[in-house]
């Protein structure tokens, strides 16, 4: 968790800074700080609360310099205050850190440093490091060689800038969190992710774990812990600065809910050839999962609810299958080995729960696949192979076009592995080629059409929210809630259609309204289930075409174009979607922002 910037050019860095952290608050915003060359030494602001609250604090204060570095907390060690927050410094200012990650040694080299009468101020573990290359300093060696050895000490996930009073240098190392170079000009960027500088540049590195990175007014040095140079290639990303601002919406997660049309576009770019009624999968050759006896799909939150979709989807096509939850999986796991497949779903590549499951999948000699949106995360390294779904940068902290591309993908791959397991009749999906096509024009349909904020008005008074649905139906009714509960604080719940009447049903009231997802699978027994509960009173929001029965039952309808049950859910998804967001929107919820969350969960 948590989101780190560092910035070294000409002219002064805290405008760079804050703005760079203002992009990174989907990490975390429990507190920010900066730290800067001043000319006499380093400068640090830093406060509880979020960038805004740091810029008000800043502009009464003159804080100037060319070469610094910033931090917006997700707090884990130590509650969210002033002493809390990022930079942290040694006893005597010389040296100032930010750091992503989790020092597991922490206890133990703060001791240590305790008792040779190294000061703490803070309950972080993140103070070790300064202390340790203050240490280092005191022991007489230079800046980058007490770096080194600080760095060689630490155990557990970092990404850690640090910069050392007197000079233009910012050193910086990779750990198991992520940390991208970005290069322009005479100006150098090191960032959590990309968007903290995509203003100023495109061109970026992605840092590999080990990798200890100089960076001063001549460029970038790229080496590896002992000093020796390593080879970095630089990429270019393709995401704007405007896409990866709000543009014409309110709120983040509006305009990411208007973006799937894209998303979904970019996601089957070159991936589907419908005219010749073939999926092509260009990033897995055929014969790829061949011997594969069973997949396994692991993921957390909405990235499990795509991952249960897709596996939902491979037993439909007759590959044995299951969904589990990361953070269970090293507990519950089924067997795994080298004819299992294990596909770690992960739209940030950094879910620590998630990729505990992925490295217990590779140590036991799994296949494994991440499908993610982050090319260079940790997932992507780590596994043995990735599919990338290409819907551009996600900033509200709920997932909304990740999960649509993500499932769609999941879908393509489902049909490359039941292809290569089963043989290649195995999946068909003559029919579903043509409406894989035009997903991206109907979900722009929903979109233009979609009446979610009448119902969102219509409901805005009840006491839970319940979503039902069966079969691809399912995980969507777990995202419709899930979606629900998280921004607007209300209390909502996902059930299998059938479940209702095991026990759920006692919940519901004329306060209960229910949306009823109808994907054209079973249809008649989830209209059944919906009318159990209007018959006790409960209102029911039919998600379905027009010409549906449910339609004229239910007493609401969200409307979604006739397609194949397969992709129905989808297009169900952004109708609820759009249902949440107006909701959280009349309650006046911090919808990019929702209480006690971020975007990037990477702690177990
Ligand atoms: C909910 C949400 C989370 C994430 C979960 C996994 O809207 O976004 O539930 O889906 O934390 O994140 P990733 O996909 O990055 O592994």
């Amino acid at each position: 968790m948590c989101g780190i910037i560092g910035r070294v050019g000409d002219g002064n860095a805290i405008e760079t800074l804050l703005t760079g952290l203002e992009n990174l608050e989907y990490r975390g915003y429990d507190s920010a700080g900066v730290a800067v060359q001043n000319g006499s030494g380093i400068a640090v602001q830093k406060r509880s609360g979020k960038v805004e609250e740091l810029k008000e604090t800043i502009a009464d204060r003159s804080l100037d310099g060319a070469v610094g570095i910033g931090h917006t907390r997700w707090s884990t060690h130590g509650p969210p205050t002033d002493e809390n927050a990022h930079p942290h410094t040694d006893g005597t200012q010389d040296v100032a850190v930010v750091h992503n990650g989790i020092i597991e040694n922490y206890a133990e080299l703060k001791a240590r440093l305790a008792k040779r009468g190294y000061e703490f101020t803070s309950d972080t573990d993140t103070e070790v490091i300064p202390h340790l290359i203050q240490y280092y300093l005191d022991e007489g060696y230079e800046n980058e060689t007490a770096f080194r050895r600080a760095i060689d000490e630490l155990e557990g996930s970092y990404a850690v800038t640090a910069m050392c009073s007197g000079e233009h240098v910012l050193y910086a190392a990779r750990q198991g969190s992520p940390l991208v170079v970005g290069m322009e000009d005479g100006e150098y960027f090191l960032a959590s992710d990309v968007p903290a500088f995509l203003e100023y540049t495109e061109t970026v590195v992605y840092l590999e774990d080990g990798d200890v990175v100089i960076v001063d007014e001549e460029g970038v040095e790229f080496t590896d812990l002992e000093g020796n140079p390593i080879a970095r290639e630089s990429e270019t990303v393709d995401w704007d600065p405007e896409q990866a601002g709000k543009g014409e919406f309110d709120h983040f997660m509006l305009k990411e809910i208007h973006e799937q049309p894209t998303a979904l576009a970019q996601a089957i770019e070159g991936r589907i050839d419908p005219e010749n009624g073939r999926i092509a999968l260009s990033d897995f050759d055929p014969g790829t999962f061949e011997g594969i006896e069973a997949v396994q799909l692991v993921a957390c939150g909405t990235s499990y609810h795509a991952a249960l979709y897709g596996s939902l989807f491979l037993n439909q096509a007759g590959v044995r299958s299951t969904a589990l939850l990361a953070n269970e999986y090293s507990v519950a796991a089924p067997p795994i080995d080298e004819n299992t497949l294990v596909i770690a779903v992960t739209q940030s590549g950094e879910t620590a729960d998630t990729l505990n499951a992925l490295r217990r999948a590779n140590r036991e000699g799994a296949n494994t696949v991440t499908v993610s949106n982050v090319v260079g995360s940790t997932a992507a390294r780590e596994a043995d192979d990735a599919l990338f779904i290409r819907a551009g940068p996600e900033i509200g902290v709920a997932a909304t076009k990740t999960f649509s591309s993500q499932a769609v993908m999941l879908t393509l791959l489902g049909d490359r592995i039941a292809r290569d397991v089963r043989g290649e009749s195995a999946a068909d999906l003559e029919s579903l080629l043509p409406e894989l096509a035009s997903i991206p024009d109907r979900v722009e349909r929903v979109l233009e059409t979609s009446t979610a904020d009448r119902i969102a008005q219509r409901y805005e008074d009840s006491e839970s929210y319940f979503f039902i649905g069966r079969g691809l139906g399912f995980p969507v009714a777990l995202e419709g809630a899930l979606k629900f509960k998280e921004i607007t604080y209300e209390h909502a719940e996902g059930f299998a259609s059938g479940e209702l009447k095991h026990g759920p049903l006692a919940l519901v009231t004329p306060k209960t309204p229910v949306f009823a997802i109808f994907t054209g699978d079973e249809d008649e027994k989830t209209l059944k289930n919906a009318e159990e509960a209007q018959t006790r009173g409960a209102p029911v929001v039919a998600v379905c075409p027009d010409d549906h029965r449910a339609a004229d039952v239910a007493d609401e309808h969200l409307w979604i174009p006739n397609t194949e049950p397969d992709l129905a859910g989808l297009l169900a998804n952004v109708q609820l979607q759009l249902v949440s967001y107006h909701a959280a929107d009349l309650l006046d919820r911090p919808i990019d922002k929702p209480r006690n969350l971020a975007k990037s969960v990477t702690v177990e």
